[in-house]
């Protein structure tokens, strides 16, 4: 695939210079092409200030103490990358990429000598909204097995669960999935899920099965400011089945609903198969929180 000349000439960041995206590159020895060996972060950028930085940052540190490897930049010095990157483009809204993997060396599973150096990616994109026809119908999804790792706490840059759930998602005709661990929701491809039920909104628990997004605490405390009821337990599939609406969050994504699973419609009455009141509720208390934190 040829990439776009837009893409090949954007300025990214790799172990300590900004560049152009053609000349970056790295050793095919790295470990994050040989193992899937790292560690990634996707942050938003609204009005050229990064949304919820700290959370981001703090889940960093988690996920790169997980797999033993040193965060290789202070706080100070990712905020610094991150807002350098954000102003070689010129739009007010991006999202960021960055990613840690445990670097180059010979092709043994143990980790290499403690000398080794980490391999640092960071690049910036124009944010692209959710299109107009999915936030004002919602998202299409499919069930399916959850088949990835006991580990997706860990925000890794190993996708390759991910990724065919998102593929098998897309072939199925639907924009995305639900997935599903011994009878229990867990999460979507690349997003948490969320259903209400009688106004009250239920979200899996933080464990091993899911990675907690930053929206998570966010959500959270836009229910409470918002007076809508909250609880973190296991749901079962029956109870995604009866749902009366299901969320669905990311940082690319934001808040989105759910409005068909596996081809019915969701919810009842007026909001069958379309965006529920709860929704437009955390819609507009995250484009509320955007406001005040990023002005
Ligand atoms: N994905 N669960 C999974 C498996 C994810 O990959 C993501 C984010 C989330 C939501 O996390 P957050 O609210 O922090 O974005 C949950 C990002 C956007 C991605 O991989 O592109």
């Amino acid at each position: 695939m040829t990439l776009p000349a837009e893409l090949l000439n954007r300025t990214v960041y790799l172990n300590g210079e900004f560049l152009p995206l053609k000349d970056a590159k790295v050793s095919v020895l790295d470990r994050g092409f040989i193992f899937g060996d790292g560690i990634y972060e996707v942050v938003a950028i609204y009005n050229k200030k990064p949304f919820r930085m700290e959370q981001h940052l703090d889940r960093l540190e988690r996920s790169l103490d997980k797999i033993k490897l040193k965060n290789p930049l202070s706080r100070q010095g990712w905020k610094d990358l991150i807002a350098k990157l954000a102003d070689t483009l010129p739009d007010p809204d991006q999202f960021v990429y960055f990613q840690i993997t445990r670097g180059v060396a010979p092709r043994d599973f143990g980790f290499p000598a403690a000398d080794t150096d980490t391999t640092l990616f960071a690049i910036t994109s124009p944010f692209k909204p959710v299109p107009q026809a999915q936030r004002e119908g919602g998202l299409t999804l499919t069930k399916l097995p959850d088949l990835r790792w006991l580990r997706c706490d860990i925000k890794s840059v190993s996708l390759l669960g991910a990724v065919l759930a998102k593929q098998d998602s897309l072939d199925a005709g639907v924009d995305d999935c639900v997935m599903f661990r011994d009878g229990y929701l867990t999460e979507s491809s690349s997003a948490n899920v969320w259903i209400v039920k009688d106004g009250k909104v239920y979200a899996p628990p933080r464990d091993n099965l899911i990675l907690e997004g930053i929206r998570y605490g966010l959500m959270q405390e836009m229910a409470e400011s918002s007076g809508i009821p909250f609880e973190v337990r296991r749901i079962t599939e029956a109870e995604v089945d009866a749902a009366d609406e299901v969320l669905i969050t990311s940082a690319t994504r934001e808040v989105v609903a759910g409005t068909r699973l596996n081809g019915k419609a969701i919810g009842r009455g007026d909001y069958a198969g379309k965006p529920g009141p709860v929704y437009h509720k955390f819609y507009a208390a995250y484009q509320e929180a955007k406001k005040r934190l990023c002005g």
